[in-house]
């Protein structure tokens, strides 16, 4: 019997799932997704997999502790197919719903090792660590890829791969390693993906409401949406999308909405993941402000709350910051979609 793959939360609805994104996607925020509205299923933080490696303890939180009942895959990069093989044997004592591989991240010092998405210039190795993996994997086996390293000039042959190899789900980010974040994502790419290849596919890329959503899954045939950023920054999103897709309005959020929600994620990163130990004001204001980059694009068009947020250095000064702009008008709606102009992280973007 082949694996289930998850299910829409409203039966018959195109799939959500919460794209992963390296020390934001954790446990923490997961707590605060699912209060707005959990997405279908989650997929970790990539576990990194090389000859020392054991799976991190931190990330293997956010799938023993999964609390919002949603399925969670657990992400591996890495390219070495016997240190694959035992990180997946050591992953599946626990409650995966699945192994994904990435195929796509654009960090040099990543690629650079032919890992993650350095691998789409070498379609031969990708055909042999598919190949080990779906024999290793008796469950749900994924893929998350972007379109190509350079340019598309592999793409097709990798997608056969994901047939020949019987992958279960495909997610594919609409842009080049080289293109990093930034360009128009290639809608168009992932259309090709959806015809090429038997399994469903997730359309990624730029998803910054629910309305984008719908447009995106129209324009690709794709059978979901996995969103990231704009799930930091709005992550009502997924209920937005299910309301959307449903035919009804979509409930807006306000800035009353916004400030409860930054007390929960503040809660929420109270203790370090991996040790339980209380996290020091600092470094917590640091990683409130992470979150906050994104929230901002949505608060005011002048990115007035942006300016002042990244300024602060204590948890008291943060807050004040966010009183102050978001309790002022605390009926005031939080917009859809974000403010043009207004940046998220600018070294990551
Ligand atoms: C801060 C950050 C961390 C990320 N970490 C991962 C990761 O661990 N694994 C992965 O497959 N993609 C990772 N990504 C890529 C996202 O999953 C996603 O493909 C990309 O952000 C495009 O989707 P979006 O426009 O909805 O954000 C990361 C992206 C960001 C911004």
């Amino acid at each position: 019997m082949p694996a289930p793959l998850p299910a829409p939360a409203i039966p018959g609805q195109p799939l959500t799932a919460l794209a992963p994104m390296q020390d934001v996607t954790g446990l923490a925020f997961m707590r605060v997704a699912a209060h707005c509205g959990a997405p279908d299923y989650f997929v970790t933080e990539f576990f990194r997999v090389h000859a020392q490696s054991r799976p991190e303890k931190h990330i293997l939180r956010a799938i023993d502790e999964n609390p919002a009942g949603r399925p969670v895959f657990a992400q591996l990069i890495g390219a070495d197919i016997a240190h694959l093989l035992r990180t997946i044997d050591a992953l599946l004592r626990h409650p995966v719903a699945g192994i994904d591989l990435n195929l796509g991240c654009p960090a040099p010092k990543v690629f650079r090792k032919n890992v993650g998405g350095g691998l789409l210039r070498e379609p031969g190795k990708i055909a042999k660590i598919l190949a080990a993996l779906r024999a290793a994997v008796p469950g749900l086996l994924t893929v998350k890829m972007r379109i190509g390293f350079e340019d598309t000039g592999c793409y097709d042959a990798i997608l056969d791969l994901v047939n020949e190899h019987r992958i279960d789900l495909l997610a594919v980010h609409g842009r080049t390693v080289r293109e990093l974040y930034r360009g128009e994502v290639r809608y168009d790419a992932i259309a090709r993906a959806v015809a090429r290849v038997r399994c469903p596919v997730m359309a990624n890329g730029d998803i910054t409401s629910a309305a984008k959503a719908a447009r995106v899954l129209a324009g690709t045939r794709a059978a979901g949406v996995m969103i990231g950023r704009h799930a930091i920054r709005n992550p009502w999103i997924f209920r937005q999308c299910r309301e959307h897709f449903a035919g009804r309005p979509v409930t807006p959020v306000t800035l009353a909405d916004v400030r409860d929600h930054i007390d929960r994620l503040y809660d929420a990163t109270r203790l370090h993941a991996a040790t339980g130990a209380p996290v020091p004001e600092a470094a917590r204001v640091a990683r409130m402000k992470k979150f906050l980059n994104f929230t901002g694009q949505s608060v005011d068009a002048d990115g007035a709350f942006l300016r002042d947020m990244r300024r602060a250095a204590t948890a008291a000064g943060l807050f004040a910051v966010c009183d102050r702009h978001l309790l002022a008008e605390p009926a005031r709606e939080f917009a859809l979609e974000p403010h043009p102009g207004l940046v998220a992280r600018p070294n990551c973007e």
